[in-house]
């Protein structure tokens, strides 16, 4: 077999996986991917354990295992650290996924005589969002995220601990490796009056690449995926909003100036991107933001 084979480029083969937010959406189908491909376990964290164990009801190969957990506390994800450490020696991909979008308020609609709504009304809107609910989206999709990292350093780096010595003209397994899902949003103004959401994913992206550098001397990489519109708990207003129903995985689904790619994120392209990053031929990749969105961060109006 060549070495140049898909299935040696892309193995994932005995890789210990954590996923935050492997309960729903895109953490279920990167689940869902890895656990396809031969992963020897998948621990998966999240609040919900009824949506940890749905998660595990849709996989084939047994490499699940369900961890309770809430990453905005400190003792939470020690507690999950301490769990999964007795059950790894350590962890190779970190998936720090987990996210929310907070408050989403409605764009200022102009009158029928085509005039804009008076600032005082646009500004009462946005000041009665309690202070509160702002800081919830940063505290999880930011502050989180950075815990999350830090508390899975040990275990990261006992994996890099675990590589063999160097042989002339052998390719070794990849390093230990972070992914932070951000998003599309943290780079464009889209999503309007997205105020917290689209503040934090802009914060998370800088995250991946502070942690890229100051972990590159350990050997840890940090890299980062921004998706833009997949089908998901979370992303469902924007396809109701956009009168879409269902994953919306065809061609023709939504307009062309909206995505370009006329259709939601599929399972498809979330698993192969994650296969991909997690795979032997991943290994070189570090501190990078990839962007998973059709196209639609090139084109996207304001108006969606
Ligand atoms: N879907 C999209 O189009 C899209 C686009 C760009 C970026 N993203 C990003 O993708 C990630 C996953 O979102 P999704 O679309 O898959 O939505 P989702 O189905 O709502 O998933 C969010 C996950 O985050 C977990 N979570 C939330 N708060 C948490 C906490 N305090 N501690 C631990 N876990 C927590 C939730 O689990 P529990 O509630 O059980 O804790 C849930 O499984 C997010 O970071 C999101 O910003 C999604």
């Amino acid at each position: 077999m060549s070495h140049l084979q898909a299935s040696n480029l892309f193995s994932v083969k005995d890789r210990v996986v954590v996923v935050t937010g492997g309960g729903s959406g895109l953490g279920r189908i990167m689940t869902k991917a890895l656990d396809a491909n031969e992963v020897s376990k998948i621990f998966i964290l999240g609040r919900r354990e009824d949506a940890l164990q749905e998660t595990i009801s849709q996989t084939i190969n047994g490499t699940v295992i369900p961890i309770k957990c809430d990453i905005t506390s400190k003792e939470s994800l020690e507690a999950a650290y301490e769990a999964i450490a007795a059950q790894t020696t350590h962890v190779d991909l970190l998936i720090a996924n987990s996210g929310i979008m907070g408050p989403l308020m409605k764009p200022p609609q102009p009158a029928a005589d085509g005039s804009l709504p008076p600032l005082s009304q646009v500004r009462d809107e946005l000041f009665n969002v309690p202070m509160d609910e702002f800081n919830k989206v940063l505290n999880v999709n930011v502050t989180g995220s950075y815990y999350t990292v830090l508390a899975f350093l040990p275990l990261l780096e006992a994996a890099n601990k675990r590589r063999p010595a160097p042989q002339p003209g052998v390719l070794a397994a990849p390093t230990a490796q972070v992914i932070i899902t951000s998003s599309i949003a943290g780079y464009a103004r889209k999503v309007p009056f997205s105020f917290a959401y689209n503040a934090s994913k802009s914060a998370t992206t800088q995250l991946v690449k502070m942690l890229s550098t100051s972990f590159a001397y350990y050997g840890i990489r940090v890299n980062g995926i921004s998706p833009g519109l997949y089908y998901s708990d979370m992303a469902n207003h924007i396809f109701q909003a956009a009168g879409i129903t269902g994953q919306a995985i065809e061609d023709g689904s939504f307009p062309r100036e909206m995505i370009p790619a006329t259709r939601g994120g599929s399972e498809e392209d979330m698993a192969g991107l994650i296969v991909w990053l997690a795979s032997n031929s991943g290994g070189y990749i570090n501190g990078n933001i990839l962007v998973t969105d059709g196209g639609r961060i090139s084109v996207v109006p304001a108006s969606y």
